[in-house]
Formats: C-alpha cells, sequence, structure tokens
C-alpha cells in the first residue's frame, strides 16, 4: 500500500507538473485529494491493515496529501503570475509615445458674430425675441405696407408655401409680431434665418441671416436711431467708427435710410477694401412708415419708432475681411478653424 502510496504522488506531481490551467489544477485536486479521490480509496482501505501498518500508512497518506496539496497551491500561484505577466506584456502602455490631441471645437463665425450683436444692443436694453421662419404673406408684405405689385412679391424672388405663406424673405415680420403682442414703448431685436430665391455667389445665398431691430416710443426720431447704430458700429468696428445715413425706400419704413459705416481698413480714407469711398455699405432702416403702425393698433400721432436690418453675414464679413459668402456654408475647417 505504501508502494500504491508512491504511485498517486508521483502521477499526482507529475500531472500538477504538466498542468496549464488554474481549472486543470481544479480537476487534479478533485482527482487525488478529493471524496472520490486516490488518496482517499486508500484512506478507506486502512480499516484492513494491521495495527502496525495502519499508522504507518495513514502517516504516508498524509505526507502524500500534504505534498499534493502544496505543489496545487505553488502550481497555482505560477500560473497566476504567468497570467498578470502576459496581462501587463499586453496592456502595456507606453508613456513616451506622443499624446493623442484633443481638438476643441468653438462657435461658427456666423454664430459668434450674431452672438456678439445679440451682446451689443441687448446692452442698450433691447429684448431678444424670435420669430417663425415660415410666415404669413400678410405679415411679410402686407402688413409692412409692400404695394401688391412690390417686386419682392414675385414668385421669383420669394419662396412661397402657399398663396398665403411664405419662407420669411426679411426679418421685419418680426417686427409686426411685436407691435401685435407688445405695448410701447418697445425695444426688440430679433436675429435669424431668412429665404431668397437667389443662386449662390459671392455675395448672394438663398438662405442668410438678418438681425432686425425696432424701438417704438413716444418722441423717438432720427436722431435716436443713428445714435444707437453708432454705438452699434463702435462696439462692433471699434471705437473710431463713424456712421452716414443716406436716402433709400422701403414700404416699411418713411424716411428710409441705407446706411454707411466708415471703412475699417483705412478708417475713411479710401482703400482697396471700400474701393476708395472710405465707406461700407452695412444695412438698412428708417422710421416705422404710420401705415405700419397704425395697422398694428399703435397711434402714429402719438407713437413714433426706429426699425432696422443688419445682414448678420455681411456684418462678420466686414469684420473678418471675408470675400465670399458661400465660405460659411461650406464647413471647411480649415475656413472655419479660424476664427
Ligand atoms: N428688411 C429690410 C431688408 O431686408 C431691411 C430693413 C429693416 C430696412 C428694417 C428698414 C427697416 O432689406
Amino acid at each position: 500500500m505504501l508502494n500504491k502510496l508512491k504511485e498517486i504522488e508521483d502521477s499526482g506531481i507529475n500531472e500538477i507538473n504538466g498542468s496549464s490551467s488554474t481549472a486543470a489544477l481544479e480537476e487534479l485536486r478533485i482527482k487525488y485529494l478529493g471524496k472520490k479521490g486516490a488518496l482517499t480509496s486508500i484512506l478507506r482501505q486502512l480499516g484492513t491493515l494491521s495495527s502496525e501498518e495502519r499508522p504507518k500508512v495513514g502517516a504516508a497518506a498524509n505526507v502524500v496529501r500534504q505534498k499534493i496539496e502544496a505543489r496545487i497551491e505553488q502550481k497555482l500561484a505560477e500560473l497566476e503570475s504567468l497570467q498578470l505577466d502576459l496581462k501587463l506584456k499586453t496592456e502595456k502602455v507606453d508613456v513616451t509615445l506622443p499624446g493623442c490631441k484633443k481638438e476643441i471645437g468653438h462657435l461658427h463665425p456666423l454664430r459668434s458674430t450674431e452672438n456678439r450683436m445679440i451682446e451689443i444692443f441687448v446692452s442698450m436694453g433691447f429684448d431678444l425675441v424670435e420669430g417663425p421662419e415660415v410666415e404669413s404673406v400678410y405679415n411679410n408684405f402686407d402688413a409692412l405696407n409692400a404695394p401688391a405689385d412690390h417686386p419682392s412679391r414675385d414668385e421669383t424672388d420669394t419662396f412661397y408655401i402657399s398663396d398665403s405663406v411664405v419662407l420669411r424673405t426679411q426679418t421685419s415680420p418680426v417686427q409686426i409680431r411685436a407691435m401685435q403682442t407688445r405695448k410701447p414703448p418697445i425695444r426688440i431685436i430679433s436675429p435669424g434665418k431668412v429665404y431668397r430665391c437667389d443662386s449662390p455667389d459671392a455675395t448672394h445665398s438663398p438662405v442668410f441671416h438678418q438681425l432686425e431691430g425696432l424701438v417704438i416710443d413716444k418722441h423717438i426720431t432720427l436722431g435716436d436711431l443713428k445714435g444707437t447704430l453708432d454705438l452699434f458700429a463702435q462696439s462692433m468696428f471699434g471705437e473710431g467708427t463713424r456712421t452716414r445715413l443716406r436716402p433709400h425706400n422701403f414700404p416699411f419704413t418713411e424716411p428710409s435710410v441705407e446706411v454707411d459705416f466708415s471703412c475699417f481698413a483705412c478708417g475713411g480714407k479710401g482703400c482697396k477694401l471700400c474701393k476708395g469711398e472710405g465707406w461700407i455699405e452695412m444695412l438698412g432702416a428708417g422710421m416705422v412708415h404710420p401705415n405700419v403702425l397704425a395697422g398694428c393698433g399703435i397711434d402714429p400721432d402719438e407713437y413714433t419708432g426706429f426699425a432696422f436690418g443688419v445682414g448678420i453675414e455681411r456684418t462678420a464679413m466686414r469684420k473678418y475681411n471675408i470675400n465670399d459668402l458661400r465660405l460659411f456654408y461650406e464647413n471647411d475647417v480649415r475656413f472655419i478653424g479660424q476664427f
């Protein structure tokens, strides 16, 4: 029986040495030391031995058990450390490799220009309001005093959704919405998209952005308009910027003006940017037409007001000296990334 024990020990140690996984080791533990294991069956037979042999074989069996147990523990530790080595090797991080830089985005130049414009007017006390891009013909044209035969109503100029609904061609219908829902004094700005049937080129796009401004109160004059736009021009383009009003015509303002800013590049002397003029055309404006006030239920004998509409693309183009409108919409990061 001692020979048998020796056999168990040898084959056990052999098998343990040759095993390559912790699961295999667990199987061996059961095979040799388990309830139905090889060693247990020897111990069961102890009763058949003489009283002299019994303690010897018993003691020898215990030694074998301890050896096998110890070898299993040792092998387990070896396998675990091998696994750890492998893990360390395959998951190695080379801290000397160059890092991968995360690009941090920023606002589109049109959006940041719009935000700056909003900031300037809000600081003067204007409320920021929004209006829909799909607008009634009434708000976009009729209420703005546009005659029935005004060329801008033409289907070649305006996107019609139906006979009475258009994609707004200007932010001016927000004036109507403001006057219908607010009581004077009114002081609002409203930026947003506008739509016109234009083919894209360096200065035209079927979709572009405007910022509308409207002030209605008692005793508002063209001087207030000029003062407001002076402050806007200086805040946007620098202290020395001056404004100039030229007569113009819009159906919803009387008088109507086009507003030039002194050239940002030459300060008014005349240069390539302003084509020698010293002035750059920036926006349309005027005193709100009495018909428009009356149509919105505001008494033109009691109240006057001014309105202006300024292109956001145009402002950004002037600010950053960009000569092609299409660059704003192409989303080429080489362009956008410069701002
Ligand atoms: N709505 C005009 C345009 O799109 C601009 C404007 C706004 C003119 C307000 C006068 C007053 O050209």
